[in-house]
């Protein structure tokens, strides 16, 4: 199966450039490469700790987000409107060569 590319931006600006399996999700991705994304409930949309921002000229390339993930969204510290979850990006081929930043903080929503 093909990799494809997909570039980190951390707070501070610097980039972190990376060859992924296809299939996993941004948050399977960033715990694989041991980046600062919590996940606190594993991928059940109800934490928003795995908000990543979306580089504007990637953004159409990803399918929709469904109404739980914009609802969770809106609760996440920081959003913008190329805001996602990353529990829920799956990395495809298409979207090769996405650049992903990751927020300074996080929110957990859980429990509230
Ligand atoms: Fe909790 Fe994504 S891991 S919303």
């Amino acid at each position: 199966m093909s990799k494809l590319k997909v570039i980190f931006v951390h707070p501070d600006g610097t980039e972190q450039q990376v060859d992924t399996e296809q299939n996993v999700t941004v948050l399977q991705l960033a715990h694989e490469l041991g980046l600062e994304m919590e996940g606190a409930c594993e991928g059940n949309m109800a934490c928003s700790t795995c908000h990543i921002v979306v580089d504007k000229k990637d953004f159409d390339r990803l399918p929709e987000a469904c109404e739980d993930e914009e609802e969770m969204l809106d609760l996440a510290v920081g959003l913008t409107a190329t805001s996602r979850l990353g529990c829920q990006v799956l990395l495809t081929d298409e979207l090769d060569g996405i650049r992903l930043f990751l927020p300074k903080t996080t929110r957990n929503m859980m429990g509230f």
